[in-house]
């Protein structure tokens, strides 16, 4: 048996408690197709009745055009931060009194199937400079786990950001790979960087493959168990060039019909989990 086939860990990728809803954090190199992947797995969930919030941490547009929200201006405003108290690390926090899910009630934009969708390091109305509400949407991040909401997060490309911080809400990182080696190196360092302590569960997503052994090329560069793989996908550009969701331009293309295993193996994997 090929490493991409390989029984997945017995490791729990759902939030452990009443809930069990998924924390996946997204990353990759860029281009490699994290804001196409996440933002259709994220309608895929809310499409099934579930609630989701996603996370774009990621300055640059991708995640709202793959869920269907035309222009975001979802950032946290003025109202939301304050100065933190000197001794604290961190310069300014939300609001005392505001939890992480009041303030994703009230500054998240909600998409198609109720998607949820909170961004970061944009602003809205008469906000908060950019460094305020980053330090903000940190906040939310760092106390997400008590949300009720699955939270699918799509990070920006390079490594700095992934595991300093950004993704420490993951219980599962999925890291999006072509079958090229310049995208299979950085998935690999990518992997790497999630080891230590809490690390969370890291698998790879096989993107844009051409060849029935593409994803045994990704799990054998990465040394990544692949999760799902999808073909390069004409309706995805299509979808990309047309401003719409892959989901809704094309429902059961290769690559919406693949996160629709990859959903389904993390239902089972919450039912095979303790
Ligand atoms: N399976 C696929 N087949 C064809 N094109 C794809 C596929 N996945 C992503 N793309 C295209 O690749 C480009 C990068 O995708 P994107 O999701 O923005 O990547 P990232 O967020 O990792 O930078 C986009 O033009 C997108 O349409
Ligand atoms: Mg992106």
């Amino acid at each position: 048996m090929t490493s991409a086939t390989q029984p997945v860990s017995a490791d729990d990728p759902f939030e452990d408690g009443v809930s069990r809803r998924l924390r996946i954090a997204f990353v990759g190199k860029g281009g490699a197709g994290k804001s196409s992947i996440a933002g259709t797995l994220a309608r895929l969930l809310a499409a099934g009745g579930e609630p989701v919030v996603c996370l774009d941490s990621d300055p640059l547009p991708g995640l709202a055009t793959s869920l269907g929200i035309a222009t975001s201006d979802a950032g946290i405003p003025d109202e939301a931060v304050e100065e933190a108290p000197e001794g604290e690390r961190a310069r300014y926090r939300l609001a005392t009194g505001l939890t992480s899910e009041a303030a994703i009630r009230r500054y998240a934009d909600t998409g198609p199937d109720g998607v949820r969708f909170l961004q970061f390091g944009k602003t809205r109305g008469h906000v908060a400079p950019l460094m305020r509400s980053q330090f903000a949407f940190r906040h939310i991040v760092a106390d997400i786990d008590d949300t009720p909401w699955h939270v699918i997060g799509d990070l920006p490309a390079g490594t700095r950001q992934p595991f300093f911080g950004w993704a420490g809400f993951a219980h599962l990182v999925l890291v999006v790979a072509e079958p090229a080696m310049s995208s299979m190196l950085s998935a690999k360092r990518l992997a790497r960087l999630g080891e230590g302590e809490n690390a969370p569960l890291v698998a790879a997503i096989a993107n844009k493959t051409r060849r029935d052994d593409d994803a045994d090329l990704v799990s054998q560069a990465t040394g990544l168990p692949v999760w799902a793989s999808a073909p390069v996908d004409p309706a995805v550009r299509e979808a990309e060039h047309l401003g719409v969701p892959i989901i809704d331009h094309a429902p059961d293309s290769p690559t919406v019909q693949a996160l629709r295993s990859l959903l389904e193996r993390l239902h089972n994997e919450e039912r095979s989990s303790p």
